[in-house]
This record gives C-alpha cells, structure tokens and sequence, in this order.
C-alpha cells in the first residue's frame, strides 16, 4: 500500500517535472544602451542611434541566474498549454505596437518596421513562450512595456550620465542601489579595448498570480566583458554623426 504511494508520488513528480509548468524564480528586464551596441564594428546602426535605454526583453531566469531556456517541444515542454507561436504573435498585438515602437525598437535601425516586427517574434520565441504568459503574448508584451515605463531611464536621479571617462563598475552597480534598493546585472561589450556598458538588467521575483512587479537583487551582478566590482566600464556618451 505504502509503495504503491510512493510510486505514485514519484510518477506524479517525474511528470510534472517533464510536462509541468516550469519552476523557475524571477524576471529579468534587460534594458539596453542602443550607443554601445552601434559602436561594435560587427554592427551595422542607420545613422539615428536613439540614445535612450531601450528594452532588450523580459527573461524568465532561475533562482540561480540561469535564464530558461527557449522552449521546445522535445526537451523543454515548460509549460502545460501549447504557446503561442511567434509567426502568430502580431495579430493580437494591434494595440501595443505603438509602445512597442517606441519602448522596444530593434537598434539597428528603430523605424525600419520588419526589422522591429523580428526583433519582437525573436524576444518571444527565446523568452516569452517559457513565460507565465506562453498563450497570452499580449499580457506579456504588455506587462513587459508597463514595468519598463517605470524603469526604462535607470540612472536618472543618480550621478552616473554617459561621458568619456570610464566609471569604476562597483559605483555604476551602487548607483543603482541606491536609487531601486537592490542590485542589478550590469552586461558589457569590448571595443577596441574600451569595455563598455551595454545593459542595466533588473530583476523581480516572479508571482505567478500578478505580473511581476517587486525588484530584487540580480543573482548575478555582472555579465559578459565585464565580470567584477573593479572593472572600468565607459557608459558611452551618445555617437556624432
Ligand atoms: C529593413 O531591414 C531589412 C532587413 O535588413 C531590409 O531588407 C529592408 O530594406 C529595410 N527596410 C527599410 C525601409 O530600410
């Protein structure tokens, strides 16, 4: 009698652990420098590089910082209802676009609309199908541009603007801290040398009944070219020309 329980339990675990919904802990909003992007030789920007913080996505992450991988039938059924599938995301976004457009433009060139239209199917298909929202693509990108209202300027009321002279990483962290009362994840490119900032990333914890909404410390303070509290970091002023 015992076993049978105990059989039963563990199939009920194993199957949830497969087909279930997936356990993972936060959200990350990648919000990216657009200037520090346009500057790498291996990207080709239109002239009009917008100099404003711009979102890059909404990431579901684990506990650990690890972010969820994209989903796929096979190896990462993270979710119980069948998402949505990118080709068929922008039908439901009609009434977004706008905001879309102007919080979450590509940043190679922000008024070319395929371009943009990609960048939303790509952000969607990486992101927004292992979400709380893998049939609800509107409340994802909405939820998504609402949170980014707030936080779309992260410096702004600090001391930390972009300028010529590299900040030392641990004052661009605290900065932040300071403002928000948590840390975020500070991710980084290297041009020529210069180690730039690329995206302020901030975390909050997710809640499966109400759109994330509550910061929490990142798990992982730094990412990519930059790695530690000590590193000098350019927060690139805005191109000439
Ligand atoms: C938009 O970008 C695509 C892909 O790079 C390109 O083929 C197309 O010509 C661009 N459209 C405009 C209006 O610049």
């Amino acid at each position: 009698m015992h076993r049978h329980f105990l059989v039963a339990a563990v199939l009920a675990t194993v199957s949830w652990l497969v087909a279930g919904e997936s356990n993972f802990a936060t959200y990350k909003l990648s919000l990216r420098w657009p200037p520090a992007h346009c500057d790498a030789p291996s990207f080709e920007c239109k002239p009009h590089v917008l100099d404003t913080f711009t979102i890059h996505g909404l990431w579901p992450q684990f506990a650990d910082g690890k972010v969820v991988p994209p989903y796929d039938p096979e190896t990462n059924r993270c979710t119980d209802v069948t998402p949505v599938n990118p080709d068929q995301i922008l039908g439901q976004m009609t009434h977004l676009i706008e905001a879309l457009r102007k919080y979450w433009p590509n940043y190679r060139d922000y008024q070319n609309e395929t371009l943009n239209e990609n960048f939303w199917k790509h952000a969607w298909k990486l992101h927004g199908m292992c979400s709380d929202y893998p049939d609800k693509p509107f409340s994802y990108f909405r939820n998504t541009v609402s949170l980014s209202v707030k936080y779309i300027d992260p410096f702004k009321g600090t001391r930390i603007t972009p300028r010529i002279v590299p900040y030392i990483a641990k004052d661009i962290s605290d900065a932040i801290k300071e403002k928000l009362g948590v840390y975020p994840q500070i991710a980084c490119n290297e041009v020529g040398g210069t180690v730039q900032l690329t995206e302020v990333r901030l975390c909050f914890k997710r809640d499966r009944e109400n759109s994330p909404s509550i910061l929490q410390d990142c798990p992982i303070r730094y990412a990519y070219k930059c790695s530690d509290d000590t590193d000098e970091i350019s927060f690139v002023p805005h191109l000439i020309g």
